[in-house]
């Protein structure tokens, strides 16, 4: 069974669950040396006791386990079959060692002090609830254990050159029907405010980017597949004739020579209160 706390859907994020699992997995895989890199900056460290937050079809986890061959590595996750879809995945991989919990983040029933480091990629922007997940959060992370959240902002959406039209219209009314179900693609502007509104101290803030001359134009073509915006033209938050200006631009954008895309998200770290 799969709890409904967030507005995530793999059912509505693209053509098909395949498609978006593919999106998953190119956002996840391409970027990921500039990502473990501030992770270890950030705290991260082999050995450490981790729990992987809204851990979806596994390719993060693929990732930490084979960067932390020591550590006990955890998944929380709500979506009964992108559990499957991890494990199949990771078998695949030949990947073990990986403790899955089907559970929402709102409520694990882990034990308290627990973790060294949770750590949240992509999930904070679809809660409905991130200050009640925040404090989960800390009552299962050890005294000096970190939360690590990694997520977006639409105010810091990213820049294409040569320009896509109508890209700026589709951000907003893609984050209006986020909005909807529950989400905040503008969550984060206020990631450092809720931490350490539940309790965190020694925060710290990092900006990563993501850009087309590292990681090729690829990933950004699938984040911007029309696919995933045609529901936005049914549901009414855009008309048809933006989306089709959009996708011709986009098909220019494609064959322009030198085009380049840059991307930035946010990686927040916040420490529990160490015990006196
Ligand atoms: C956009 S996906 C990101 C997946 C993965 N973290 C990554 O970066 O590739 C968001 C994931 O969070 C999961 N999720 C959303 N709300 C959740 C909740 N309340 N509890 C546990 N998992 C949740 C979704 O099912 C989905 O797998």
């Amino acid at each position: 069974m799969t709890t409904k706390i967030s507005s995530y859907d793999k059912y509505i994020s693209h053509r098909s669950v395949d498609a978006e699992i593919d999106r998953l997995a190119s956002q996840a895989q391409k970027g990921w040396p500039k990502e473990s890199r501030t992770l270890s900056w950030l705290g991260l460290e082999d050995g450490m006791s981790v729990v992987e937050l809204g851990s979806g079809p596994g390719f993060i986890t693929e990732q930490l386990r084979v960067m932390l061959p020591e550590s006990k590595l955890t998944c929380i996750e709500n979506d009964s079959e992108l559990i499957k879809q991890a494990k199949k995945y990771l078998k695949s991989k030949s990947i073990a060692n990986v403790n899955f919990i089907e559970a929402s983040v709102e409520g694990s029933e882990l034990p308290d002090n627990k973790f060294d480091i949770a750590y949240a990629r992509l999930l904070y922007q679809h809660l409905e609830n991130p200050v009640k997940v925040s404090q989960e959060i800390y009552r299962i992370l050890k005294p000096g254990g970190k939360l690590i959240v990694h997520d977006i902002d639409d105010g810091l959406f990213g820049i294409f050159n040569p320009q896509i039209a109508e890209l700026e219209r589709i951000v907003e009314a893609f984050g209006k029907a986020q909005k909807s179900r529950g989400g905040n693609r503008h969550i984060g502007r206020v990631l450092w405010d809720i931490l350490e509104s539940v309790g965190f101290d020694s925060l710290d803030l990092e900006v990563l980017s993501s850009h087309s001359g590292d990681v090729g134009i690829e990933p950004f073509m699938q984040q911007l597949d029309p696919a995933r915006f045609q529901p936005l033209v049914e549901d009414n938050y855009l008309n048809d004739k933006a989306l089709e200006r959009f996708i011709l631009s986009r098909e220019s954008f494609m064959k322009t020579k030198g085009a380049f895309a840059i991307w930035l998200s946010f990686m927040v770290s916040a420490q529990k209160v160490k015990d006196n």
